[in-house]
């Protein structure tokens, strides 16, 4: 799949989906000619010069025509030359911090090497190459070293870069971005996934502009505000059609996401750990490896990206027994609670969960220490016996014994100042020396860099799982870093943020290999921290606090421009909802959940007989259709985003031949008339009934033609799922 032609110094990597080509210039320098489409040996043409630059002229090359201010290059550098964003930035032990790297080799290796200590795409049963291109600088003796590789059957790609000290001397990491990509053109334009608590993963998209535009987390990881995530579409593209590019991190700590658009309408994309609080020093012999960035090339719009890192995420990304496993039905008792529950008053939401067909119950927040809000015993993760007089494990039991799993809370980040850990260990925070850490949540991060507290939070989680079975961990996290420094002596604290994200991954990877079959799913005051890092330890992650079907409408729809469906927590919760205080019909409740992963977060007990019935039903019906909803083909249909106060998708079956399309409408209108809906990605030939109907469609007329909705949605927040089955 990767080829080196030497006449032509090209490389190509190459499936058959995508082409991403390189061309060594001059000798020296790693210019970046393509990346999209498929081409014949990645194309047969060689970049264009001009006889002469206004750019500055680098000194190995002769003559004025070459310069690095226009090079469309893999690596760029600074104070070389090059004017626009750098993709690395190094100081020297002298304080100098110009550096002149060039080309020296490469290899292509079979597979995907592993990068140590980092959640990482793997190349699985898959076909992988992976080509790694060396740049080094003489004077330092400096390696950087550029991974690319490619699968077989998926358009993505995946980048790192590994920065390598054969010198002497300590030198300062200030920036180093796992990828860089030029364009010749800029009339594209960018999408990204902003947001905030209760409002998760908008879908901006405007066209792009000269200058810098930048997102990026200054939080210590991953935020609502940004998703470490940037598409870049042609004009015309939509949801079925058009050039679409994507770039995705697969990290959890501050990163930067940026595109540049230079003095020549070329185009500039960076991605990789923000260096706004990143110093790191490289000692003589050392190296750096930085996390991952997947790239995807879809030239079916939004929906071809989004199916193809889906299906990318699912098989090469998620890991443990859950990784395709049917994803139980849970109870949260959060917004059925908060923090005041018994035993007895769990095991009666308990009990009416199993009439209803729920198969988790979920103990949130609250079950320890003495935590009767959110101001106290992060760290004492020891039962609450005023509120668990028999403890946790009699409670599991009976649980079990009800023939329903178990599941469990923790925010094992953080420490309460009102705790007995921080009592006995105020050194185990995450501070700056001489300084009084801000609060939030009357709580501190705890400081993942140190082994003795990454031991501690390993071995006290071990103890809970050993004496009490548990099947779900709901894994939280809820204040951000802030002062950026750490009590160590034994590094400085431009490399706190890396280092506790790196501790992070330390204990997740202990936890979750030793304990594959348990379903964990990760949590940030809702989905702030949904991100590819988290992905790979926790198959599925809390969508967001907001749990109104109107609102989680947009969230799931913006959620699914990049994440699986299988990833998506989606919970039934009572009306008036509690953060919008909206009241939607339990039907489109229903709907929304169920097109994610289904939960509920209510308290079942204040629901009528009728509406008892009307959930269990629901629940039956996602019990037979839930593996097709999880695991089977995402497609959006009409955007929330738009206005147009509705929102429908589809689910479809690898073989298309069944296919469940549902429709939601926001506000009804007076004297609304029919509205026509075209169904995708069926098959033409193939003839579907509508099921419960005796109405039958060719496949073709779905798509082409499109379904006619009668205007039956008489009333604000209602929703229709419609099933199509394919008959011989
Ligand atoms: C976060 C989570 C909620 C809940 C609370 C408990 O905000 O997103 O679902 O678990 O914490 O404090």
């Amino acid at each position: 799949m990767i080829t080196y032609n030497d006449a032509q110094k090209k490389f190509h990597i190459g499936n058959g989906i995508i082409s991403y080509t390189i061309s060594i210039q001059e000798e020296l320098f790693a210019a970046h000619t393509y990346f999209g489409r498929y081409l014949t040996d990645g194309g047969d043409s060689t970049l264009p010069f001009p006889e002469w630059s206004t750019g500055p002229n680098p000194s190995q090359v002769k003559g004025r025509h070459f310069s690095l201010n226009t090079l469309p290059q893999e690596y760029p550098g600074h104070a070389n030359g090059d004017y626009r964003e750098s993709a690395f930035s190094i100081e020297y032990s002298d304080g100098s911090f110009a550096s002149q790297f060039t080309y020296v080799d490469y290899e292509i290796i079979q597979g995907k090497p592993e990068l140590d200590g980092l959640p990482q795409t793997r190349g699985g049963n898959e076909n992988t190459e992976t080509l790694i291109v060396t740049l080094h600088e003489e004077r330092s003796n400096l390696f950087i070293e550029l991974y690319y590789t490619i699968f077989e059957t998926h358009p993505v790609m995946t980048r790192s870069t590994r920065l390598v000290n054969k010198g002497s001397e300590q030198v300062s990491i200030n920036k180093l971005m796992s990828l860089s990509v030029d364009t010749l053109t800029s009339e594209l334009e960018l999408i990204q996934l902003p947001g905030s608590w209760a409002r998760e993963r908008s879908i901006v998209r405007h066209p792009l502009h000269r200058g810098v535009t930048k997102i990026d987390s200054k939080r210590g990881t991953t935020h609502h505000s940004y998703q470490p995530f940037l598409g870049l579409v042609s004009p015309q593209a939509d949801e079925h059609s058009g050039d679409v590019y994507g770039f995705h991190f697969v990290y959890s700590g501050e990163f930067a996401a940026q595109v540049e658009v230079d003095e020549y309408d070329q185009t500039r994309i960076q991605m990789g750990i923000n260096p706004e609080h990143f110093k790191w020093q490289l000692n003589s012999g050392e190296e750096f490896q930085t996390p991952e960035a997947v790239m995807v090339f879809s030239s079916e719009g939004l929906n071809g990206m989004s199916q193809a890192l889906h299906s990318f995420y699912q098989s090469h990304l998620v890991r443990t027994d859950y990784q395709w496993k049917e994803r139980p039905i849970l109870i949260n008792n959060w917004e059925a609670t908060y923090f005041d529950f018994t035993e007895d008053k769990l095991l009666e939401l308990a009990y009416e969960a199993k009439q209803l067909g729920i198969e988790c119950v979920v103990l949130d927040d609250g079950w320890f220490g003495h935590r009767d809000d959110d101001t106290s015993s992060l760290g004492d993760w020891q039962v609450d016996s005023r509120k668990l007089p028999n403890g946790l494990g009699s409670l599991s039991e009976k649980i079990h014994e009800m023939g329903m799993l178990f599941g469990l809370w923790l925010e094992p980040e953080m420490i309460s100042v009102d705790s007995e850990l921080y009592n006995k260990h105020p050194d185990w925070v995450l501070k700056a020396k001489g300084r009084d850490p801000s609060r939030a949540r009357e709580q501190l991060m705890l400081d993942y860099s140190k082994p003795e507290v990454r031991d501690y939070i390993v071995s006290t989680i071990d103890k809970l799982l050993n004496e009490v079975p548990v099947d779900y961990i709901k894994w939280d996290y809820n204040r951000n870093m802030t002062e950026h420094g750490t009590l160590s002596t034994d590094y400085m604290d431009g490399e706190v943020m890396h280092r506790n994200i790196l501790g992070l991954y330390d204990v997740l990877d202990k936890l979750t290999t030793s304990y594959p079959s348990i379903l964990w799913e990760s949590c940030s005051g809702g989905g702030g921290r949904y991100d590819l890092g988290l992905l790979y330890y926790m198959p599925q992650t809390w969508a967001s606090d907001n749990t109104d079907a109107v609102s989680r409408l947009s969230i799931q729809y913006g959620t699914s421009l990049v994440f699986p469906v299988s990833s998506m927590g989606a919970h039934v919760s009572d009306v008036p909802n509690h953060q919008v205080g909206r009241s939607t019909s339990l039907k489109m409740r229903h709907h929304v959940s169920m097109s994610g992963l289904l939960g509920y977060e209510l308290d079942l007990s204040t629901l009528s007989a009728e509406e008892k019935s009307e959930v269990k039903k629901e629940i039956d019906w996602y019990k037979a259709n839930r593996s097709l909803i999880q695991f089977g083909e995402f497609t959006r249909l009409l955007s929330p985003f738009n206005g147009k106060n509705e929102a429908a998708w589809t689910f479809t079956n690898k073989e298309k031949t069944q296919c469940i399309f549902f429709y939601f409408q926001i506000l009804a209108e007076a004297n609304d008339w029919f509205k026509t809906v075209k169904l995708k990605g069926l098959d033409e030939n193939k003839r579907y009934v509508l099921e419960g109907t005796e109405q039958y469609y060719f496949g073709d007329e779905l798509m082409y033609k499109g379904i006619v909705l009668d205007p039956m949605l008489k009333s604000d927040f209602s929703s229709r799922r419609l099933v199509f089955k394919a008959v011989k």
